[in-house]
């Protein structure tokens, strides 16, 4: 997993719990890195799933919930830091059915390392994308906080309603509905 995944993660932690969670859930998690983190590095995923564990135990909160709002904040991060990438689209749903074809093959372009879901579309209308994620990682919720601001961005709303296709979230389907006009 990317370094900018930690660095931002952590960073977001300090926010809204304080330095002194962000050394807590270091110390207890027990990382190779020892929580040094460069965001152009790459790391094991294991030691977000240590990160992810030791805030939810100290917070109470889900980690479907953690990745949630981690990937709100993500969203903002990447359309800074990508701005070309984000405006070429001017439709969410476009944007969306492009993540796998374009959005994460320009990733993979700059960050050979990548760890990246699949996105398979079963179907997309000018009001509906139907797709399947996957990924051994299991996070899709955090894919879920990024579709939801990806429609915040172009000023839109939208159903998305996931079911999981693994009980362990490996395998997701997601479909989403445009609700506006
Ligand atoms: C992961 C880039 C848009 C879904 C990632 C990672 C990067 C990235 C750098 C981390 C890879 C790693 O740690 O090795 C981008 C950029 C985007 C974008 C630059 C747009 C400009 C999206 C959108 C979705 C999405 C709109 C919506 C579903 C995911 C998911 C992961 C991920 C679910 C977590 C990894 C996994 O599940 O295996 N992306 N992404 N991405 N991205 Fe994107």
């Amino acid at each position: 997993m990317k370094g900018i995944v930690f660095t931002e993660f952590l960073e977001l932690v300090e926010d809204k719990f304080g330095l002194e969670v962000v050394d807590k859930i270091i110390q207890q998690s027990n990382l190779p890195s020892q929580g040094a983190y460069t965001a152009i590095g790459t790391y094991e995923f294991s030691e977000m799933l240590g990160l992810l564990k030791h805030l939810s135990e100290h917070t109470q909160l889900s980690i479907d919930d953690l990745l949630l709002t981690y990937a709100e904040h993500f969203f903002s991060v990447l359309a800074g830091s990508y701005p070309d990438l984000v405006n070429q689209y001017n439709d969410p749903l476009e944007m969306l059915s492009s993540i796998e074809n374009h959005i994460h093959v320009e990733v993979r372009k700059i960050y050979p390392d990548a760890e990246l879901p699949t996105f398979e579309v079963l179907e997309k209308t000018d009001s509906k994308l139907v797709m399947i994620y996957k990924s051994s990682r299991a996070m899709y919720s955090f894919g879920l906080g990024l579709m939801r601001k990806t429609f915040e961005h172009f000023n839109t709303t939208a159903d998305i309603t996931l079911e999981k296709l693994k009980s362990d979230g490996t395998e997701v389907k997601f479909s989403i509905i445009m609700t506006n006009e």
